[in-house]
């Protein structure tokens, strides 16, 4: 995928339609595919994200011994058992994910065996540290770069101790890679999160059976998840993602006439914070056919063309919009008024640093736009902006996405240097862009 350079061009559209899904969620594809190989007995895997990410945790789990077929979307995972994991007999290579990289980590730390993992350019750059540090405390050894940067080696501690601990950051990843070792640790993990961060994690393991308690603590959460249970394969739906939807939506509010339903969209509370903030804004997303598939919540979204006022949005919120702010920024780059983003640090460690990248992506495009300390400022005039300018996607799919998005609803025609990272989590994107009345070519 990142041997071929795929530069793409979005032209302004006219009125969006249709009523479309979008690919399966990143995160709980992951997830899936990890817990089904640690567990005992067959899994069968429904609406799995067939992206690059998703592709490389499936890959690494039939390295570590799983066996993992997919036929016609329907996946079905045999698993091992916890503490089953073979030696890979080849350094594992995560690609572009974070994700995939950060919750192996915690896999690795409780299994007795030795593995390297490696990264794209993109993953090499961003810091492990936040989950080796606290990982070390079950036993494990692990050997970075300097910086605590991938390529690293990790020796999995023989006999694994559970981990008690507080998280640094808001950070989904470093909960579930310290919870993904407590399965294989003798005795309770005790992970406190002082912001509530997606569950996807907790969710999962309680479908296949752990003994895991969640309670509120202060603004956020204790966790609590006894060792070594017996993982017993649950079938899984996955929803469909609603960073993907994410684009969609924004597109059909910003280009006059639109309208259009993503259908089957996971509306985990945890995950919300953008269509809050959109409502915030003066957009309308009505959501039909609520549901719950798989232990998550689901619905079928619409949205249509609004005109919107600037917001500003409080930091709390960032946990529930994480990856969502450069599709925001490009709504509050048409919004009447200044938006202000706050408290972006964790943006900067993202598949490229997401905040310059999304500033930088806007001003190309004769967006005004500012960054102080850690917050984003868009002005935005009520009008689409200028468009005419060619993104740097800097290895990370949203960036590419946002642009490509921008491009639809600008005056004029919006390039992208490399789309070809977009495949990692929505595949497809550009024809769904296509049917609906994008012009990406
Ligand atoms: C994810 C957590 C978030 C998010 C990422 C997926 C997950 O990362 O940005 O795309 O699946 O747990 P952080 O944990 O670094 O905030």
């Amino acid at each position: 995928m990142t041997d071929t350079i795929r530069p793409l061009t979005a032209h302004p559209a006219g009125a969006l339609s249709g009523s479309v899904r979008v690919p399966g969620d990143k995160s709980i594809s992951h997830r899936a595919l990890m817990f089904a190989a640690l567990a005992i007995g067959q899994t069968r895997i429904d609406g799995l994200l067939e992206g690059e990410d998703v592709l490389r945790t499936a890959a690494a789990m039939r390295a570590l011994g799983a066996v993992i077929a997919s036929e016609a979307g329907v996946w079905r995972v045999q698993g091992v058992g916890i503490g089953g994991l073979a030696e890979p007999d080849d350094i594992l290579d995560m690609g572009n994910s974070g994700t995939a990289a950060r919750l192996l980590a915690g896999i690795l730390a409780s299994h007795p065996i030795f593995s390297v993992m490696t990264g794209d350019a993109s993953l090499r750059r961003r810091p492990m540290r936040r989950v080796t540090e606290p990982l070390s405390e079950c036993g494990a050894v692990f050997h970075t770069r300097a910086g605590g940067r991938l390529p690293m080696a990790i020796a999995g501690a023989r006999d694994a101790m559970p981990i008690e601990h507080r998280l640094r950051v808001a950070s989904a990843q470093v909960k579930s890679a310290l919870l993904l070792a407590g399965l294989n640790a003798r005795g309770t993990t005790r992970i406190e999160e002082p912001v509530a961060t997606r569950d996807h994690t907790e969710n999962m393991l309680a479908h296949f059976g752990a003994s895991i308690e969640v309670e509120p603590a202060g603004a956020g959460r204790m966790i609590t998840l006894r060792g070594q249970p017996d993982l017993v394969a649950a079938d899984i739906t996955v929803p469909g993602d609603p960073s993907s939807a994410a684009f969609l939506q924004v597109a059909a509010i910003l280009i006059p006439g639109s309208r259009v339903t993503v259908q089957g969209v996971g509306l985990n509370p945890l995950r919300t914070g953008l269509m809050q903030t959109l409502r915030d804004m003066g957009a309308e997303l009505p959501v039909r056919g609520e549901r719950i598939e798989g232990g998550e919540p689901v619905g079928d979204v619409m949205a249509g063309y609004s005109a919107l006022s600037a917001v500003d949005v409080p930091p709390e919120r960032a946990p529930s919009m994480i990856d969502e702010y450069p599709i925001l920024a490009v709504a509050c780059a048409h919004a009447r008024g200044t938006s202000r983003l706050r408290g972006l640090a964790e943006l900067r460690v993202k598949e490229s640093d997401r905040l310059a990248g999304t500033a930088a992506l806007l001003a190309a495009n004769g967006v005004g736009v500012s960054i102080e300390g850690d917050d984003l400022l868009v002005h935005g005039t009520g009008e689409p902006p200028e468009g005419g300018g060619l993104v740097s996607t800097l290895m990370d799919h949203r960036l590419a996405m946002s642009a490509l998005v921008l491009g639809s609803s600008a005056r004029r025609p919006v390039q992208v240097d490399d789309a070809a990272f977009i495949d990692t989590s929505f595949p497809g994107f550009v024809a769904l862009m296509n049917s609906l009345g994008c012009r990406l070519a």
